[in-house]
């Protein structure tokens, strides 16, 4: 079944919240908060961010992307044109006076963003010195109801966005290339999350092999990041035309190819996601 119209035709503001719906939330009605996170670039962040967003929204759990990318790359994926001079999440780590409600735009059936502006680096600069500012986003979520799930897109850097997300979010999804570079980086985000776990964030990880290839090399390296992480490794979603194409359609892949193996692979990532928010949770 296609739940989606082309995202032009369903971009509008939406006041806080996407109506009813069931889906796996906190008992006090938050959203459970995700940091998809790493601090390699090109690993997939955006890409695992809309996706999980299209696959949550099949199952009816209603989600609110917020870009904290000052590069704004998930914002001009789904909002194209659209995306110039919105006001996005920095502006309002900046100001705390100002209301998240007046901030999401329905990007899709069921998904609201938060858009990435470059006030996200003036944020970063402003706190600098001020060991409470990555503290600022979590308080600034704490409030947002409506959603059951709230995905955080976050830049390939070690720093104020990041630090911010993982001081967030209870659960850190991490995709993962399967090249050495990416095990690098893999290991730094996950020592920064160890250091920032006095301060609460972050309880459950899911490292996702992500553009894996049915070859030697990745079959290897998939094994040896098993070996290496065990049950932190996630299902992993294959390297897929289908979701190159999609995101030139601005769209996750469940919604332009749903019967593909692409979105077969989302949705199966998505019900081990379920699980560990679950166990989020109750933890
Ligand atoms: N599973 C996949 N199959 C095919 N192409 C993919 C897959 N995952 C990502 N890509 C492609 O890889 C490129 C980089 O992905 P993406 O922008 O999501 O990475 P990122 O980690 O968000 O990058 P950055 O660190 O710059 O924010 C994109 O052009 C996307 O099309
Ligand atoms: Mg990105």
């Amino acid at each position: 079944m296609v739940l989606w119209e082309a995202p032009a035709a369903v971009y509008s503001r939406d006041a806080g919240g996407c109506g009813e719906g069931e889906g796996v939330q906190t008992e006090t009605g938050k959203p459970v908060i995700v940091a998809v996170a790493g601090r390699k670039g090109g690993s997939g962040k955006t890409t695992t961010t809309l996706n999980l967003a299209g696959a949550l929204a099949e199952r009816g759990q209603r989600v609110l992307m917020v870009d904290l990318d000052p590069q704004a790359s998930l914002t001009r994926l789904v909002l194209g044109g659209g995306a110039v001079g919105l006001s996005g999440i920095g502006a309002v780590l900046l100001e705390p006076q100002r209301r998240w409600e007046d901030l999401p735009h329905m990007v899709l059936p069921g998904v609201g963003l938060i858009a990435g502006d470059r006030a996200i680096e003036t944020a970063a600069f402003t706190f600098a010195d001020n060991p409470t500012g990555p503290l600022r986003l979590r308080r600034l979520l704490a409030s947002v109801r409506g959603y059951d799930a709230v995905l955080l897109d976050t830049p390939p850097s070690l720093g104020f966005a990041l630090n911010s997300a993982l001081l967030a979010a209870q659960v850190a999804v991490l995709p993962t290339l399967l090249v050495q570079q990416d095990f690098d980086a893999l290991a730094d985000t996950l020592r920064l999350r160890e250091e920032l776990s006095e301060l609460g964030g972050v309880e459950r990880v899911l490292i996702v092999p992500n553009a894996v290839r049915n070859d030697s090399s990745d079959t290897r390296n998939l094994a040896l990041l098993q070996a290496a992480y065990g049950a932190l490794v996630a299902p992993a979603i294959p390297l897929a035309v289908a979701i190159k194409n999609a995101l030139n359609d601005r769209q996750p892949v469940i919604a332009y190819e749903p019967k593909g193996q692409a979105a077969a692979a989302y949705r199966v990532l998505v019900a081990h996601l379920e699980q560990e928010v679950a166990g989020a949770i109750q933890a």
